[in-house]
């Protein structure tokens, strides 16, 4: 164990050097560190020891910033009420709710599951990424007219679904089950009325909310002209840059547009973004799994194979033998008519001719950032193909400078993926402020596409991913050749691949600090196959136990990284980089949490992150399974640093057998003022999803799948609730719907005393 031989080394820095040496020499990984990493001078001036000098202290090596009198809450403790808990002074209550109604032809939610209607006119479920945008008299986006505004949410998952049939998810005979896209359902015909509220469930939703007398969102103004859902039904354009669309438009051919010219609807969008010209990007994350690849059915080429393959596509079929398969069965619907194939084409099977006879390339036509424009809800929505195509997380915008082009940082949610940025070609215009989605075929079909490599040494660089890189055009692996730029752009994981880009521990949200440009982004955690202490990085430095084995070994608890761009332009492609934070348990040891965290700023897996640009602070919101047994999940305030303003750590790792020193880059310690826990969440959420009003002074907060390790609905026919929030009011000023099952929501946070969130 790491601070067992803490007290046997204890005594100079020397003997600990020569303990790195040794153990360096005993690994392959270390010596590499010690040969090619940050060289034999600075391992020798390393506080390695530090780390160990006192278990339960801090650790000394890291600087402590100086305390901020920002934050001017007293902490929340850890909770595990099916609860939500802020701070005295604050006050929560519900803007809206899963299956809440946008028009007054749909039946209030009855939360029992009776609804008869498709779900394409209600809120849908777990909500995720939202934005909060002002409309001006003229009907368009405004930075400076508060008097109306709506509010776009993303709903990310289906895993809750059996909380909107009467009796559970059910197919050809099987009753009461809960399927998730992420596990298996059981095989055999599902109810229409299921599939489209399954389906119709995801998305976006566009509400105009009503406001209060201090301008603070106060619920959904029903029928307004401005409410709007996008669903995976919703017809959407396909662009890209011009020089490669027809090629890329070759890749969406489906029976759907024979073209390629568009596609239908977005899938399980989780992080967001908003761009400097007023418009919202949905993100599409976990879009793999919803498809199925059935017995039946001509198995596809060997190239789309290994595609489907590396995006977590089903690319095999499935055994006649088979009862189970992933997807929520969608495709197998035949009580109700297959109108423009809204059910087949969930079967991506090649039983056509070609490929606009059936629905293989149907995959190709997810994993992107879509733009909408929430002011016009007649508009159609944009597949932006030119920013790449994974499990986008999120994509944040760099801080705007007239006349520089713009980046956008991205994210793919996945263990061992990587992180993307997007520039623009054109440069930033003001004036294009409300232009709608004309202006983003100006900004976001025409750009350079980069992955980011982090290097041992503090540094990184951005690859651009470009088919004229012979890394790219020579790659030939499980089948899998690049054709031309399109191929970069749909394919972009693999392209990635070819570069040598770095994996990291799960790519959650990124954020801009807009003090200064920096880049954050949240790596929620990562598990024993794939960082051990031997393949541990600098970037991703930690491979160690879970405090009480809830989770996996690994990274656990996640951390948070940030970079800033050399000589600050959105266009550099090197970039430096430190550690912001690593989450972890108060009393775990001192090589575990890092970040010194005490009982009142302890987190693990943080998901969520966010700049207020009212306050500068940043929220950081966990989605976790591995401190769930001391508390639920959370938001927390900090107040940021900048990159280097820690320095080199060196620690090490332990798990089994396997033990290794590895040096990163730190950031100054946030201490009890800079890093406070805000909000602890109901029981089985998480909590995601953050904006503000133009004041600051509401704060915007989504909680997602409450009670979701509920189980499925057994033969008694009644749950056993995990969470029944927010139908019992658990922290909220007001009551919130029929109480029963529990429904994800949004929360409107303000303050007794008027002042802005969060601060003093
Ligand atoms: Fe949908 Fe990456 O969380
Ligand atoms: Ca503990
Ligand atoms: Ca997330
Ligand atoms: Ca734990």
């Amino acid at each position: 164990m790491a601070h067992h031989s803490c007290t046997n080394t204890n005594t100079s820095s020397n003997e600990t050097f020569d303990q790195v040496l040794k153990r360096g020499l005993k690994d392959p990984s270390r010596r590499l560190l010690i040969k090619g990493g940050v060289g034999l001078a600075s391992v020798v001036t390393l506080p390695m020891l530090n780390a160990c000098a006192d278990s339960e202290s801090t650790p000394s090596a890291l600087k402590n910033l100086p305390s901020s009198s920002l934050l001017g809450f007293s902490p929340t403790a850890k909770s595990l009420l099916d609860s939500v808990v802020v701070p005295a002074g604050y006050t929560v209550s519900v803007l809206h709710a899963t299956g809440d109604r946008l028009r007054s032809s749909e039946t209030a939610y009855s939360n029992t599951g009776s609804e008869t209607d498709d779900w394409s006119q209600r809120v849908g479920d777990h909500h995720d990424g939202m934005h909060l945008f002002y409309i001006a008299a003229n009907g368009k986006v405004s930075a400076t007219a508060t008097s109306k505004a709506v509010i776009a949410v993303n709903h990310e998952s289906s895993a809750d679904a059996h909380f909107l049939h009467a009796t559970g998810q059910t197919s050809a005979g099987i009753t009461g089950k809960k399927f998730d896209q992420f596990g298996t359902w059981d095989l055999g015909v599902r109810p229409g009325a299921q599939a489209l509220k399954e389906i119709n469930l995801h998305g976006v939703s566009i509400a105009e909310v009503t406001l209060n007398g201090s301008g603070q969102p106060t619920g959904v103004v029903l029928d307004s002209a401005l409410n709007r859902r996008i669903t995976p039904e919703t017809v959407m354009s396909v662009a890209g840059p011009a020089a490669h669309l027809n090629d890329i438009r070759d890749l969406f051919k489906t029976k759907f547009d024979t073209t390629g010219a568009t596609s239908r609807g977005t899938l399980n969008n989780c992080g967001y973004g908003y761009t400097p010209w007023g418009t919202y990007l949905t993100c599409e994350e976990n879009w793999a799994t919803y498809f199925a690849l059935p017995t039946s059915g001509v198995a596809a080429n060997s190239k789309l194979t290994a595609s489907r393959s590396r995006y977590g596509v089903a690319s095999s079929p499935l055994a006649a033998t088979a009862t189970k398969s992933s997807s929520q069965g969608w495709y197998t619907v035949v009580d109700l008519p297959d109108t423009n194939s809204r059910f087949s084409r969930w079967n991506i099977s090649a039983s056509g001719a070609s490929v606009t006879d059936d629905f293989r390339q149907e995959p190709h036509t997810f994993g992107y950032c879509v733009e909408i424009d929430p002011a016009d809800s007649t508009s159609t929505p944009v597949k932006r193909t030119a920013m790449g195509r994974f499990a986008h997380e999120a994509a944040v915008c760099s801080l705007p400078e007239v006349g520089k082009p713009l980046s956008f940082y991205m994210g793919c949610d996945s263990r061992n993926e990587y992180i993307y940025k997007f520039v623009t070609t054109a440069n930033w215009d003001a004036a294009d402020y409300g232009g709608g989605l004309l202006v983003g075929n100006k900004y976001l079909n025409e750009g350079k596409l980069y992955v980011a490599k982090f290097n041992s040494d503090g540094t990184g660089q951005w690859i651009e991913l470009t088919y004229s890189d012979s890394r790219i055009s020579s790659y030939n692996k499980n089948g899998f050749t690049f054709a031309h730029q399109a191929d970069v752009l749909v394919h972009t994981r693999l392209a990635a691949d070819a570069v040598g880009a770095t994996k990291m521990d799960r790519p959650e949200w990124g954020a801009v600090n807009p003090a200064n440009g920096e880049i954050y982004f949240a790596l929620t955690n990562n598990t024993s196959a794939n960082r051990t202490p031997l393949t541990a990085d600098a970037a991703n430095p930690r491979s160690y136990a879970d405090a009480d084995g809830k989770k996996s070994s690994g990274n656990p608890n996640g951390h948070i990284i940030r970079f800033r761009e050399t000589g600050s332009l959105s266009t550099a492609t090197t970039f430096s980089w430190d550690i912001f934070l690593f989450g972890a348990e108060e009393d775990m040891s001192p090589n575990v949490n890092i970040s010194a965290l005490t009982a009142n700023n302890s987190f693990s897996s943080p998901d969520g992150l966010w700049f207020s640009k009212a306050s500068g602070i940043c929220w950081i919101q966990t989605d976790d399974g591995a401190y769930t047994d001391e508390t639920n999940c959370m938001l927390l305030a900090a107040v940021p640093g900048q990159v280097g303003d820690g320095g080199a750590y060196t620690f090490e790792n332990t798990l089994g057998s396997d033990s290794a020193y590895i040096t990163t880059f730190v950031g100054g310690l946030l201490g009890a003022t800079r890093l406070k826990r805000f909000l602890v969440a109901p029981k089985g959420s998480e909590v995601t999803g953050l904006t503000e009003t133009a004041d600051g002074k509401a704060l915007l907060v989504n909680i997602q799948h409450p009670g979701e390790n509920t189980a499925a609905l057994g033969s008694a026919a009644t749950f056993t609730f995990e969470s029944q929030w927010p139908g019992n009011g658990g922290g909220l000023s007001a009551g919130y719907g029929v109480a029963g099952r529990p429904r994800s929501a949004t929360l409107v946070i303000t303050r007794a005393d008027g002042k802005r969130i969060g601060e003093a």
